[in-house]
């Protein structure tokens, strides 16, 4: 599909494996579609990626699940928008208990064809496997928990340049410019290696708790500025797929109108990526239906206690409502089938 290669060597090609795959033939190539959004800008939308009423079949998932939960929680009450109405969902609108990644609006999202043949054309394979990530829940007008305060960062090791992974969410619900969501830093992606080459002896840097982690300081957002990098805050329509490049600078904003915003997380990456250990901790992440974060090779798995005031979650469970349903192409995902092919 590349039709114009006219630059071999950039910064941005480095550990890039594989033809085919995005930034692998340089900055200069036109593909005529979102590819092209995400080569210029570092972030891009499929429009319709998830047809609008399956879309929003899967928000109702979402609320169903909510109120499923019997803590008071229903979709038509405001003042049931409470922590004790609902799970433990954080300020940023992350919920990372209650097997939420192996539900069934979770997998369905994972599973729809045009979301999965964005990320084969990204990568230039088919042979793809995808994360156990989580879902956002962000309602506005919370007092009940702390203020979602900005944490602009990129999810890469700032030691590993190059692409090296793109992230997604498909949005559920209309998303217009003051509903919150995913704000990102336009362009900031092609600066990212001079960025971390003036910064690798910062002074104060903000704690990660993963090297593929980086938080941007005042001095490092003024740097972006000074470089005439403009954030950017993404609008959606329900079943509309948002894709960034993991060294785009991003956060999340709340919603300042009524409107709630509902996504799920969707990250696919070549199973050729990851390693035999990484699939079979992977295959155990999926039996035990544990969370992955956004790394598709289960670099990550998340298992932290839920707590409600303090104390473990009596609501907390480890297994979805009910056994993940899977099409031929979603076990293929589970990275389960290439594990099989290397025995
Ligand atoms: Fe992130």
């Amino acid at each position: 599909m590349a039709s114009t290669k006219t630059e071999t060597t950039s910064a941005t090609t480095r550990l890039t494996a594989g033809s085919g795959r995005l930034f692998s033939e340089g900055t200069d190539v036109t593909y005529g579609d979102f590819r092209d959004d995400l080569i210029k800008n570092g972030y891009a939308v499929v429009k319709g990626a998830v047809p609008r009423e399956r879309a929003l079949g899967y928000a109702d998932g979402i609320y169903e699940w909510l109120e499923g939960f019997g803590l008071g929680f229903k979709r038509d009450d405001p003042s049931t928008i409470h922590k004790d109405h609902l799970p433990d969902i954080n300020e940023k609108g992350m919920c990372l208990g209650y097997a939420v990644s192996h539900e069934s609006f979770t997998w369905g999202v994972r599973q729809e064809a045009k979301v999965i043949e964005a990320f084969e054309k990204v990568y230039g394979t088919q042979d793809l496997i995808v994360s156990f990530d989580s879902i956002g829940v962000g309602f506005p007008n919370r007092k009940d928990i702390q203020p979602n305060k900005p944490w602009p960062h990129q999810d890469q090791d700032p030691e590993k340049p190059g692409f090296r992974c793109l992230q997604g969410l498909v949005n559920l619900l209309p998303n217009g410019p003051k509903d919150g969501g995913l704000i990102v830093c336009k362009g900031a992606h092609q600066l990212s290696e001079q960025f971390h080459e003036e910064f690798k002896n910062e002074e104060e840097k903000i704690w990660s708790w993963t090297k593929e982690w980086y938080g941007f300081t005042e001095k490092g957002l003024k740097w972006l500025k000074d470089h005439e990098c403009e954030w950017v805050k993404i609008e959606a329509e329900p079943g509309d797929l948002l894709l960034w490049d993991s060294r785009t600078p991003h956060y999340n904003v709340t919603s300042e109108t009524s409107q709630p915003r509902f996504c799920v997380y969707t990250c696919f990456m070549p199973v050729a990526d990851a390693t035999k250990e990484q699939l079979q901790i992977k295959k155990q992440a999926f039996e035990q239906t544990k969370m992955t974060t956004h790394w598709p090779n289960a670099a990550m798995i998340v298992d932290l206690p839920v707590l409600r005031n303090g104390e473990p979650d009596p609501s907390q469970r480890s297994s979805p409502r009910e056994p993940v349903k899977l099409t031929e192409r979603g076990y293929k995902l589970t990275g389960i089938p290439y594990l099989e092919q290397m025995a």
